[in-house]
């Protein structure tokens, strides 16, 4: 049967093990009470039907005890940081002492960077990739001014060649030798936000280790997206939002990855608050901060309950799910799209997505030279949610858990037209 064939993709849809799962969000309604083909969980990931049952559990338990819930016999607040870090070890790849839930994404870069940042009038420079996400550039430019050095002579972008829209590993590697005992610090997207291409991350972690650098990624676009392997890759720190594959909700806790080899080490300078240390010891209310061992001594406050019961809401799915299962149908997923896609006669377009399934997540990324504001419009009218990024790009991100083979096949006939 040809894939074009509406037929193929309900076909894939009846052999998906994974098919249920879709039945577990909330798939948003167009005005005319229509579900939406929803291709924007690389911005904000479906709520879970069981989202509000997490919430509520904690809602009921802050009525009916007040204060006590924090050391109520069921979920205690004091410790509800702790429930996260399994399933969310397993999201990224790491031993469970490793991450930990906290904060926001931009401020746990600053956080870890104020630890892995340690630049020397020798060694002082940072590697980032060109067109990474605004806030990862103006969290490092502030980085440097703060230790004293302008963001120019800091900063080194490494951008794909002329004529091509990826980054090569093999360029990125060459930049971090060239920078060599300059270097102080790798600071690297797991996924592109705009072209969605997965970086080598092992290699790069190897490359910025030889040179003497420390490494580290923002995960925002990786995290729930794509098959990692952090501890046996081996950078120093990471950290990503849980608002976008991991269906956490807007403005979600974020995640953290230190990794082990720096989690017992109690004299790396860090900027610390009383949730960072030994909770057997928190309420001496002692003058001296000693950090717990693991990512949670990288904590400053107490925990975010209700954002935190969301996120186990979404965890608890991942874990049933398994990160290996949805990689695998993610491929095929995103694969069909794209294949869908080059079938069309007329390319008034140009996917900037590497097409090789081991050098992307999910998202395929469309450049529209001409128009691509106005398609965006025209698509969300007709009940496609996916998003425009300027200057001309849409992006889509067909995300394993909730979207069909037949929304991509629906997407593609409207593309099309
Ligand atoms: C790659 C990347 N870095 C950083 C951010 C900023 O995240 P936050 O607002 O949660 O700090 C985003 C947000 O979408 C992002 O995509």
């Amino acid at each position: 049967m040809p894939i074009t064939d509406r037929e193929f993709a309900r076909q894939m849809d009846r052999e998906d093990k994974l098919a249920d799962y879709r039945d577990r969000f909330f798939v948003p309604r167009t005005d005319d009470g229509e579900e939406t083909l929803y291709f924007c969980g690389n911005s904000l990931g479906l709520q879970p039907k069981s989202t509000g049952e997490y919430l509520e559990a904690e809602l009921q338990k802050w009525a009916e005890k007040g204060v006590d819930g924090h050391f109520a016999d069921s979920d205690p607040w004091y410790s509800y940081h702790e429930l996260l870090s399994q399933p969310l070890s397993e999201v990224v790849g790491a031993k469970p002492l490793e991450v930990v839930a906290m904060n926001s994404l931009t401020t746990n870069l600053h956080l870890l960077m104020v630890s892995f940042y340690r630049p020397t009038s020798e060694r002082f420079k940072i590697i980032i990739e060109g067109g990474a996400f605004p806030s990862d550039r103006y969290a490092v430019q502030s980085q440097a001014r703060v230790h004293g050095f302008s963001p120019q002579e800091a900063i080194v972008e490494v951008t794909p060649r002329p004529g091509e829209d990826q980054l090569r590993t093999e360029d990125i590697v060459a930049a971090i030798e060239e920078e060599g005992d300059q270097l102080a610090l790798v600071l690297f997207g797991g996924v592109n936000y705009y072209t969605g291409q997965l970086f080598d991350m092992e290699t790069i972690t190897a490359a910025g280790h030889k040179v003497g650098a420390k490494v580290g990624f923002d995960l925002a676009h990786a995290a729930g997206n794509v098959a990692l392997n952090l501890h046996d890759w081996g950078p120093d720190f990471a950290a990503w939002c849980s608002y976008k594959y991991l269906n956490a909700g807007p403005g979600a806790v974020a995640g953290l990855f230190v990794h082990e080899r720096h989690g017992t080490d109690g004299d790396i300078p860090r900027f610390a608050g009383w949730w960072g240390t030994d909770p057997e010891t928190r309420f001496e209310m002692g003058p001296t901060f000693k950090p717990q061992p693991g990512a949670a001594g990288w904590q400053l406050s107490n925990a975010p309950v209700l954002s935190m019961a969301a996120l186990r809401a979404s965890l608890e799915i991942f874990s049933e799910a398994t990160m290996d299962a949805l990689c695998e149908k993610s491929r095929k997923l995103s694969g069909y799209l794209l294949e869908l896609m080059n079938q069309l006669p007329e390319r008034q377009f140009e996917i900037i997505t590497p097409e090789e399934p081991d050098a992307r997540g999910c998202q395929i990324s469309i450049l529209v030279p001409d128009g691509a504001e106005q398609l965006h419009e025209r698509l969300q009218k007709i009940g496609v949610v996916c998003d425009y990024r300027r200057p001309d790009v849409i992006r889509l991100a067909p995300v394993p858990l909730y979207n069909t083979f037949d929304d991509v096949w629906q997407f593609w006939q409207v593309f099309a037209e």
